[in-house]
């Protein structure tokens, strides 16, 4: 199949590249790019560890074509910390409550906790649990990635208050 010109924003910078717009999302992001925080676990939309941001909303980058992301604005792990490398609460708030084992889920997670907070600064634990449901951990049990993500939401409204 030909290739063509696909422009999108990824991590705040545009990038051009050639690609077969049949590629997945997440083969341009990790082979083109060498965005390789989003990771591939089934390529099939069950796991989640793919996950990036596309347009303010998390979305399962096997899921789509690289062509389908023309002209978005893409967020990848590799996106949320500080430009100076000072992590962001949430990714802090993982690190802080052992929200990790293995660390397989945990880019897809984190950037899935990232937007569920921005939809919802002030989620119950019910809301995280549903939030966070299309994203699968085979090793945490889930119990500190709730507590971390209670804990990021705590200190973004404490931030924000302060602002
Ligand atoms: S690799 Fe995309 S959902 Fe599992
Ligand atoms: S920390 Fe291992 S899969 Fe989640």
């Amino acid at each position: 199949m030909s290739k063509t010109h696909v422009k999108m924003t990824v991590n705040g910078k545009a990038v051009e590249a050639l690609a077969e717009p049949r590629t997945l999302l997440i083969h341009f992001l990790r082979e083109e790019l060498n965005l390789t925080g989003p990771h591939i676990g089934c390529e099939t939309s069950h796991c989640g560890a793919c996950t990036v941001d596309i347009d303010g909303k998390s979305v399962k980058s096997c899921t789509v074509f690289v062509g389908q992301a023309e002209g978005a604005d893409v967020t990848t792990i590799e996106g949320i910390a500080q430009p100076d490398g000072t992590l962001h609460a949430v990714q802090e708030a993982f690190r802080q409550h052992h929200g990790l084992q293995c660390g397989f889920c945990t880019p897809g997670m984190i950037t899935r906790a990232w937007r569920l907070l921005q939809e919802n600064p002030n989620p119950s634990e019910e809301e995280i649990r549903f939030g966070i449901s299309g994203n699968l951990c085979r090793c945490t049990g889930y119990q500190n990635i709730v507590k971390a993500i209670q804990a990021a939401a705590e200190e973004l409204s404490v931030k924000e208050a302060a602002e």
